[in-house]
């Protein structure tokens, strides 16, 4: 796992990225797929699971429930033949959001789970009505009892469940809940993000039957029990489109292996809007920018259309581009806290509500900032990239919940980046 003893990054910014770099295995769907191994007692094993602290965390979290959980390299082995009846420790839960996915598969398997309130980056209310009303429609009584949610429910019954919004989290917990329900449940207004695809595909192969993963409609036809699965991680598109915007933001040319053009159709739109070159490469992605790099206007919502974990890396590459760009937040309230930051370097940035206006292009220059949550890091770190001088950057434990071998894989691009 990344070091956690590094606290500050120091980019000398100036140069353009060139070159290859390969990304790392989906941290989301990592996390979706260690909580899955909950839902059998045979061995499963992960592969290509990046080297991120947030996968040790939720390895911890498996623990506590009386799983065995090893990691070694980008290979997680889980077997959870038992579990142990406790409640995953509050500061873990807190420490990760990911976590309150463990309640789908013990309430499925066991007929009862209970969790604290999961915490998560700083990014809005994250709410967990669609957890719980999913469970609830279930056949589960849901209750809040002291500090704890739980879920108890004799046997889950297969039904129709409308989802108030297309929570990806919501859907992963509620598909796995409804993978040993009695009967068929299906679920509208699902999340189409490609790592519920991949959660579902994983399901299949641990003996589930689902239709319909990546889409908004999504059936599951319950069984008795799940088995054992060697699976492989898909690549991290958010990782991926960061290493691109990073070519882009400093005029460069990079090629990112393991970037699927199929995952990123938004970002690769908006680029090309942008009159940025972006065209396939052997086994990935290649983004060059030229001469012309032009504002563009976007939303940030769900799959398929922009992300909202690449909003805060888009907005530091769209500073250098002409003319004005308008990025509207529309999943978490709380997504501009990179604006501050990147002001502090020079951009020219207004917010109104969940708007956002970049003025371009605008030079940068290095001074100190913070991550403030992962992609508000990811934010500085190219905005650090393009700027003039050094550029300081504390609190990275943020980043290094996203991107495994940050600084190896950008000295690889030609940046000149350390850790101190
Ligand atoms: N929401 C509800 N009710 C719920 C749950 C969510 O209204 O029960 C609302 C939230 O308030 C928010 C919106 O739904 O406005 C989106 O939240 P969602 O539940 O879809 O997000 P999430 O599942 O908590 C995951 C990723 C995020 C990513 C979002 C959107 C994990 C661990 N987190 O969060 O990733 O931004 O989906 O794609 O998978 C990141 O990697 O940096 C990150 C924050």
């Amino acid at each position: 796992m990344t070091t956690k003893t590094a606290t500050r990054l120091v980019i000398r910014g100036g140069r353009p990225l060139r070159g290859r770099v390969t990304v790392s295995g989906s941290k989301n769907a990592s996390l979706y797929a260690l909580a899955a191994g909950l839902l059998t007692a045979e061995p499963v094993t992960l592969r290509r699971v990046p080297a991120i602290a947030d996968i040790g965390e939720m390895a911890e979290v498996l623990r506590s429930l009386g799983a065995d959980v090893t990691i070694e390299d980008e290979t997680v082995h889980i077997e959870a033949r038992e579990v142990n009846g406790r409640v995953p420790p509050a500061d873990q839960v807190a420490a990760l959001r990911a976590s309150f996915l463990v309640m789908g598969p013990l309430l499925a398997r066991f007929g009862e789970a209970a969790c604290p309130p999961p915490g998560g980056d700083v990014i809005g209310v994250r709410p967990l009505d669609v957890h719980l009303a999913g469970f609830n429609a279930l056949g589960a009584d849901v209750r809040r009892e002291g500090q704890e949610f739980v879920a108890r429910a004799t046997r889950l019954r297969g039904t129709r469940i409308f989802l108030d919004y297309p929570s990806v989290l919501g859907t992963v917990n509620v598909l796995f809940a409804a993978t040993l329900a009695e009967g068929t449940t299906t679920i509208i207004n699902a999340a189409a993000e490609p790592e519920v695809a991949m959660a579902v595909e994983m399901l299949n192969l641990m003996g589930a039957k689902i239709a319909g993963g990546g889409t908004n409609v999504i059936t599951v036809d319950g069984v008795e029990v799940l088995h054992g699965v060697d699976f492989t991680v898909i690549p991290d598109r958010i990782e991926a489109g960061t290493y691109l915007l990073a070519g882009v933001a400093t005029g460069g040319d990079v090629e990112v292996i393991g970037a699927t053009p199929d995952h990123l159709d938004s970002l690769i739109t908006k680029l090309r809007e942008a009159q940025v070159l972006v065209e396939p490469c052997e086994g990935g992605l290649r983004a060059a920018r030229g001469d012309r790099f032009q504002a563009v206007q976007l939303q940030a919502v769900p799959y398929p259309g922009f992300a909202t974990d690449l909003h805060a890396p888009m907005a530091a590459a769209l500073t250098q581009a002409s003319g004005v760009s308008i990025i509207h937040e529309r999943v978490f309230e709380n997504r501009l806290l990179y604006v501050g930051e990147l002001r502090s370097m020079g951009a020219r940035i207004t917010t109104g509500g969940q708007a956002v206006m970049i003025e371009g292009p605008t030079p940068l220059f290095g001074t100190s900032v913070r991550a403030l949550d992962v992609r508000a890091g990811a934010a500085v770190v190219l905005a650090g990239l393009c700027a003039e001088g050094e550029t300081t950057i504390r609190d990275i434990t943020h980043i290094d919940r996203g991107y495994a071998h940050l600084v190896e894989r950008l000295t690889a691009l030609g940046a000149d980046v350390s850790r101190e």
